[in-house]
């Protein structure tokens, strides 16, 4: 019997959600392109992701749109192009390259072993090739020359081959660059996020699952930015009493890899997520991802230890589905990246990228500052009084520190001697510090959760396979269908087609083949609904509608069918609305 990855594949392929790009020259490796139905499905995805991360949140998270190319730079500060690196290793007969952590991992796992490899170093993964005699598996060659590969795709900004590019990696750089101007936006007051959804690329080394491991794909993410002194999530109440299923740094460390089921506050309380925000974080996905259609028993999140997490971060964890097909899969990952980010920018940019924060207790610093002494200038420069102040304040942090060691400092053709200037102790108020604010990041990828959502909505049954998407992300909403294909029965269905395309309503119209074929036809591509103009629409103005998953029909006025799309789409479930209506049940079919 296919299985429930199988009856995904054969839908997504036949009906085009999506197919390796550039077919025709052959395809390229990691490229996809998505068609009709799966561009309606992964905007619906994206539409639920706004819908749960920023909409309700939308006076502490807002979203920016920055570009994908980004100058050299951006990346040297954020630390990409030192350590945005993955190993690969050659085969010594046919040449083939491979991802060196993937290939052990792999050829381990086909021997019944479980290791992981990821951040080992160069010399731990050649003894494990050594050790277990891992050859090419493509041609059995010996396997050498392991060397670290850096995945930014290069490029050139005009027409300057100095001027070099790169595609980003993440979403997340332009949301740290544009920091300074959204933290005006926000009124300098954390804890505000930004979020940003886009296409990045990286150049994986042997992309080869499909939407999975693609060179260019989506993400959708949010830079949450805190103050480490007060990490405390005003919303974390929402979230709290949430049970997740999760595998801590230390059950990590221990090898363990099945979760303990905790609420979000004994994650907090025990340590196990850095901070509130963290747990916040890790709840809502959870729920995201279950709202989607894959139960809570089929997601964890696993702690990354320290040598396998991103360079900027201080904890991760990889929020985990499983699917039929490709076992365990990142969804999602949750990094604590601490200053590090800003701080980098900071340093590169010469830009103070600061908050404020008011002192509980203000605190009373000694300063030692300088003046000028205008009779001792005038004694020795005259009429040149005025400038020499001038100079002596521009540089006043300069003849501070050179007046201490030395007896006299030279600005220009300026000799600034020690009584020229007068040194006081002085005692100061400070109400206000500055600080590098702290950042946590979801960061989704929406190529896997289109995989995972079509996977999960699988339902196989006698005589039909089908998508039972949750309405809200189901590509098509409702099919139109004329009972057979009559005028008088297609000027009808039209008219309602019409109207639910002018509601926004996604919709399709079809007149071709036997009902029941339409009806299965629909249902394979997950669409909930199907209104049937039948022999009593002309007669009495009612049409059926059947739902997708029980088979169950209701019968309705026609100008009611905009509203029952729309209750469906919300939520609602087809009989109750026709109990509550007082609208005919009708029979299976
Ligand atoms: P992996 O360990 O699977 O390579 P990663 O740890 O590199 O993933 P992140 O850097 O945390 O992934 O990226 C954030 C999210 O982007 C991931 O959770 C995933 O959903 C998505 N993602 C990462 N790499 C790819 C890819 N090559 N193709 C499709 N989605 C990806
Ligand atoms: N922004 C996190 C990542 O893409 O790795």
């Amino acid at each position: 019997m296919a299985s429930r990855a199988d009856v995904a594949n054969d839908i997504a392929n036949r009906r085009g959600f999506f197919w390796p790009s550039f077919e025709i020259y052959g395809g390229v490796g990691g490229f996809y392109d998505y068609g009709p139905l799966g561009v309606l499905l992964k905007d619906n995805i994206v539409d639920k992701w706004r819908r749960t991360f920023v909409l309700p949140y939308q006076d502490l998270i807002v979203e920016i749109e920055s570009p994908i190319i980004m100058p050299r730079v951006v990346f040297e500060a954020s630390g990409h192009l030192e350590h945005f690196t993955d190993f690969i290793i050659e085969c010594t007969s046919c040449g083939r390259r491979y991802r060196a952590d993937q290939l052990i991992e792999e050829e381990m796992s086909r021997r019944g072993l479980k290791v992981r490899v990821e951040g080992l170093g160069e010399d731990e993964m050649m003894r494990l090739i050594r050790e277990h005699g891992i050859r090419c598996p493509a041609c059995g060659g010996g396997l050498d020359n392991i060397r670290r590969f850096n995945l930014l795709f290069q490029t050139f900004i005009g027409p300057y081959s100095d001027n070099i590019g790169y595609l980003r990696p993440e979403t997340a750089q332009g949301m740290f660059v544009a920091f300074k101007r959204v933290a005006g936006l926000m009124g300098r007051r954390p804890p505000f996020g930004v979020a940003q959804i886009g296409k990045v690329a990286r150049n994986e080394i042997s992309p080869r699952q499909g939407l999975i491991r693609l060179r260019e794909f989506s993400q959708m993410e949010i830079e949450m930015f805190i103050d480490p002194q007060q990490p405390r999530c005003p919303l974390i109440g929402e979230a709290e009493s949430y049970e997740v299923n999760i595998v801590s740094e230390d059950m990590a460390a221990r090898g363990m890899e099945e979760p303990v089921t905790v609420t979000v506050r004994e994650a907090v309380e025990r340590g196990i997520v850095v901070n509130e925000w963290m747990g916040f974080f890790l709840a809502l996905s959870q729920k995201f991802m279950e709202e989607l259609g894959v139960p809570r028993d089929s997601q964890k999140f696993m702690a990354k230890l320290p040598h396998e997490r991103a360079h900027y971060s201080t904890q991760t964890f990889d929020h985990l589905v499983y699917t039929e097909r490709f076992g365990w899969i990142e969804v999602s990952g949750h990094a604590y990246r601490g200053d590090y980010d800003l701080r980098r920018h900071g340093v590169y940019s010469g830009e103070e990228l600061i908050l404020d924060r008011r002192l509980e207790q203000p605190r009373i610093v000694e300063e030692r500052r300088l003046y000028p002494n205008p009779g001792k200038i005038r004694e020795v420069y005259g009429d040149r009084v005025g400038e020499v102040i001038r100079r002596i304040d521009e540089n006043r942090d300069a003849l501070l520190e050179g007046l201490t060691s030395a007896d006299m400092v030279k600005l220009g053709d300026i000799t600034v001697t020690r009584d020229m200037v007068i040194v006081r102790s002085e005692k100061r108020k400070v109400e206000v510090e500055h600080y590098v604010p702290h950042v946590v990041e979801p960061s989704f990828g929406i190529d896997r959760i289109v995989y995972v959502a079509l996977e999960y909505a699988v339902r196989m049954e006698s005589g039909r396979n089908f998508l039972a998407f949750p309405p809200e992300i189901a590509p098509l909403k409702v099919a139109v269908l004329p009972i057979v294909r009559r005028d008088v029965y297609i000027g009808i269905a039209r008219d309602i087609f019409r109207s639910l395309s002018m509601a926004g309503i996604r919709a399709a119209y079809d007149d071709d083949g036997s009902i029941g074929h339409r009806y299965l036809k629909f249902d394979e591509v997950g669409t909930p609904l199907a209104i049937t103009v039948d022999e009593r629409t002309p007669r009495d103005g009612t049409v059926t509608v059947r739902d997708r998953d029980t088979r169950i029909q209701i019968r309705i006025p026609v100008d009611k069918a905009v509203d029952i799309v729309r209750a469906v789409i919300s939520g609602r479930n087809i009989v109750e609305l026709a109990r509550a209506a007082g609208y005919e049940v009708v029979a299976q079919r």
